[in-house]
């Protein structure tokens, strides 16, 4: 399935992208808010592009090929903005997107082990040049550290009893295996599947997502210009606590969105995906 991109005038709205100078979008997946910034800074402003995975940046960059050396696309994660900006020679950047989260690209690549819908290898890893994934992960974390990631990254209130019936069924190598594991300790809640938390906790771990956001969140301070924008998109509690406390520094930031923003009905109603999004955004200040 193609992904859909959230909340893309509104995140314009509040990036407010001009021509000329660079701009950049740190997490490009497949192109849809790079191309929406790549057109509203025509015909002179630049976009550096950056997402951990080489997958997808293949499909953006033949997507987004149209826009020649207007857009420079370099794989690596967000918390390395400085050495990236170093090394393309870019001193300053007029503003910078950041769409948290897995893309539908990966979730729907059974080979990737993001869904607990499809079979596939207990993987998670959003850059497949790193060695840990959720395999290795699961089958070597003790059983109370395996519980306390259920619980603090996924909210999981059976944690005790998941990581119990894991450790003792280890090792794993398949999310299949795991999603059978987690049925046997609990059922349906709503609409809410079974495997959802579980799964949300492992690839926050395997990816160390909240940690890189932290450093990302600061790496975007020292790299915007004076005035220069951020527009942030979560998709969940503990990343959206992350930015807005990070926003809320009034020695860097002035806040642009005293309440978040989040989509209206029709938006969700045609993308069920946009459900969870939030979006903020703020102006970097710096004092002389
Ligand atoms: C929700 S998708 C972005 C979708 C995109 N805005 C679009 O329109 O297609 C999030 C993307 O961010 C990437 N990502 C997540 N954390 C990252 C990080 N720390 N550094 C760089 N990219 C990251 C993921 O690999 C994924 O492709």
């Amino acid at each position: 399935m193609i992904h859909c991109p959230v909340l893309v005038r509104e995140s314009l709205e509040k990036l407010a992208p001009v021509s000329g100078g660079w701009w950049a979008d740190l997490t490009v997946g497949a192109g849809g808010h790079t191309e929406a910034i790549l057109k509203a800074t025509e015909p002179a402003g630049r976009v550096l592009g950056m997402d951990r995975d080489g997958e997808i940046l293949v499909l953006a960059r033949k997507r987004l090929e149209v826009y020649g050396d207007r857009l420079v696309l370099v794989q690596g994660n967000f918390q390395d903005l400085a050495t990236v900006m170093q090394a393309q020679k870019i001193k300053a950047l007029s503003g910078v997107l950041m769409d948290l989260g897995v893309s539908s690209f990966q979730i729907d690549d059974p080979a990737r082990g993001f869904s607990f819908l499809k079979p596939g290898p207990l993987d998670m890893r959003m850059d497949r040049r790193q060695s840990l994934t959720a395999a290795e992960f699961i089958n070597h974390i003790s059983e109370k550290e395996m519980a306390d990631v259920f619980y603090q990254w996924g909210g999981e209130r059976h944690s005790r009893r998941l990581a119990k019936i894991i450790a003792r069924n280890r090792p794993l190598t398949d999310t299949a295996s795991l999603v059978r594991l987690i049925c046997r300790v609990l059922r349906f809640h709503g609409r809410l599947h079974p495997a959802t938390r579980v799964f949300q906790a492992l690839r926050i771990a395997v990816n160390d997502e909240l940690a890189s956001l932290e450093r990302g969140l600061n790496a975007v301070a020292e790299a915007l210009a004076d005035h220069g924008r951020i527009v942030v998109l979560s998709f969940h509690s503990l990343e959206d606590r992350i930015v807005k406390h990070q926003l809320r520094d009034k020695t860097r930031w002035e806040n642009l969105t005293k309440h978040v923003v989040r989509p209206d009905r029709d938006e969700i109603h045609a993308n069920p995906r946009a459900r969870s999004a939030r979006l903020r955004a703020a102006v970097r200040r710096r004092s002389n």
